[in-house]
């Protein structure tokens, strides 16, 4: 189905509202271009009012590439690829809730993720997004020039390890700790993105344990200066949930954190999480070289 989309951007460094599309639908192949489109222009979509079954999200985040199976979160039995994810009045932590960029733990990151309200608080619970384009880009060029001979060493040991904060117990969520086996993947510290070409940080504080051959020390330094950097607000958007509003981010520039401030009250989502085409992986690989 051709469906003509409306965008609105919602703040000046990333996000953007898009209307007049109905994701539950057949989409022709030039919507999803544009939705493609939009979302490698403003690196994080929103769309309202949205009802989707999970085949139907299934089927809407297939049009984007392959979807993951999150190794530490079961999945809906019925559809694997969709992760619910629910804060439960009696939780006390949520899932999400630090600056991240999604399964870059993996030796191939995920480059989007889907994510549909169905149940929210009255209150609080939106998620918060900074553009790592736009932080790469208000950097010196000294500092620039350093980043790009850097890769940085991903893992989910700390999060998903026991006693980490992804690994937690929650009321439903099914979340697996990370055992020994766990791996480390190195990435580039500045990406190039395939589609844009422009350049963001690819560094985040939950996954990414240090700077490829430096000492830790060094490495916590430049750290923990880029993880206070990355999330100055001018880099940021805020997205307020309505039940059935759709998040769309692309995990080669944005991070995000969902924000835990709705004590006692449930929360749910689902998510589809989109990896790269092989095409698309070996490109960005050759491309951060
Ligand atoms: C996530 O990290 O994917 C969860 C984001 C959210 O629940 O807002």
């Amino acid at each position: 189905m051709n469906q003509t989309l409306s965008i609105r951007r919602v703040a000046g460094a990333l996000g953007a509202e898009l209307s007049g599309v109905d994701l539950s639908q057949p989409l022709s192949d030039d919507t999803i271009a544009a939705i493609r489109q939009a979302l490698v222009e403003h690196q994080v979509i929103f769309f309202r009012d949205q009802t989707l079954t999970p085949a139907q999200q299934v089927a809407f985040g297939a049009r984007f590439g392959p979807l993951n199976i999150h190794p530490y979160v079961t999945g809906m039995a019925s559809q694997p690829e969709v992760m619910e994810i629910i804060k439960e009045p009696s939780d006390k932590i949520n899932f999400g809730g630090g600056w991240h960029s999604d399964m870059s733990f993996l030796e191939t990151p995920a480059v989007g993720s889907i994510l549909y309200a169905l149940e929210l608080p009255e209150y609080g619970g939106d998620t918060l997004f900074a553009s790592q384009a736009a932080a790469y880009d208000a950097l010196s060029d000294g500092l620039k020039r350093t980043l790009e001979g850097l890769s940085a060493v991903h893992s989910a040991s700390r999060e998903y390890a026991p006693g980490g904060a992804s690994a937690q117990k929650r009321g439903a969520m099914q979340v697996a700790e990370a055992d020994g086996l766990v791996g480390e993947f190195v990435h580039p510290m500045v990406l190039i993105h395939p589609e844009t070409g422009r350049k963001a940080l690819y560094v985040n504080p939950a996954f990414t344990l240090k700077i490829d051959g430096w000492k830790p020390s060094e490495s916590k330094a430049l750290l923990d200066y880029l993880f206070q950097h990355c999330r100055y607000e001018a880099f940021t958007c805020r997205f307020a949930w309505q039940k059935g509003s759709v998040a769309f981010w692309d995990n080669r520039s944005v991070w995000h954190f969902a924000l835990n401030d709705y004590p006692g009250q449930r929360r749910r989502m689902r998510r589809v999480t989109v990896d790269p085409w092989p095409a698309m992986a070996a490109t960005a690989r050759v491309a951060a070289e």
